[in-house]
């Protein structure tokens, strides 16, 4: 568990209230070194997002890999070019599904909902591990459901890359730099007490 804020993130964000120093050092670069991430360490960050929390704990969430030359070239094929260009270096790619029906044969309401929480679980558990992780909604979707063998009842949410960062330098110029974390909105726009839309009744 990271313990402190990093330099980095201190100099660019600045929570109101207390939060974990793990979930303020999360952030999505763009530049990865090529090395690659090993299986003990890749696994773990698969292992957290199995214990996230599911509606009836059904566990809606797929994951696809590609590590090898060959599968990360396949993803690379249904990644549009604004994030090719940066995510071609990451040593791993993973597209994140979820199963859009229940156990019962219902369509699920929740499915996406439990993935975004997967998706957390894994984000978080790679920053504590040293790995950088980005998730990208643009794909060809037709293309990579096709490419990918995925049946129609899952829905692909979105390919993530995970690796260890490079320097900002090593990215194409265009992207130098938003190499930095983001900040976020106020914590009042969107949390409200009693009814939409109304503040809390303190800060
Ligand atoms: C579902 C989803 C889709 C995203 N799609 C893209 C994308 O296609 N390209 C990209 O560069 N970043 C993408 N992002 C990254 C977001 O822009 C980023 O998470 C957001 O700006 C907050 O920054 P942070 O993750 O560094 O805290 C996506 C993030 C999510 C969760």
């Amino acid at each position: 568990m990271e313990k402190q804020v990093t330099a980095e993130t201190a100099a660019h964000r600045h929570p109101t209230y207390e939060v974990e120093p793990l979930i303020l050092n999360r952030w999505s670069p763009r530049s990865y070194k090529e090395t690659e991430v090993p299986e003990e360490v890749l696994f773990s960050v698969f292992e957290a997002a199995r214990w996230a929390p599911s509606a009836n704990n059904e566990q809606p969430w797929r994951f696809i890999i590609a590590r090898t030359k060959a599968d990360r070239e396949a993803f690379h094929s249904f990644i549009f070019p604004g994030n090719l260009a940066w995510c071609q270096k990451a040593p791993v790619l993973a597209v994140i599904l979820s199963k859009k029906t229940t156990a019962k044969g219902e369509q699920s309401r929740a499915h996406a909902f439990d993935a975004g929480a997967a998706w957390a679980f894994l984000a978080l558990q790679a920053e504590s591990k040293g790995l950088a992780t980005h998730a990208m909604g643009g794909f060809d979707r037709d293309k990579a459901r096709e490419m990918l063998r995925v049946p129609n009842e899952f829905e692909l949410h979105a390919v993530v890359s995970i690796g260890y960062r490079d320097r900002a330098e090593a990215l194409p110029e265009a992207y130098r730099e938003r190499e930095k974390p983001s900040d976020r909105r106020p914590l009042a726009e969107s949390l409200f007490e009693g009814e939409f839309g109304r503040p809390t009744l303190q800060g």
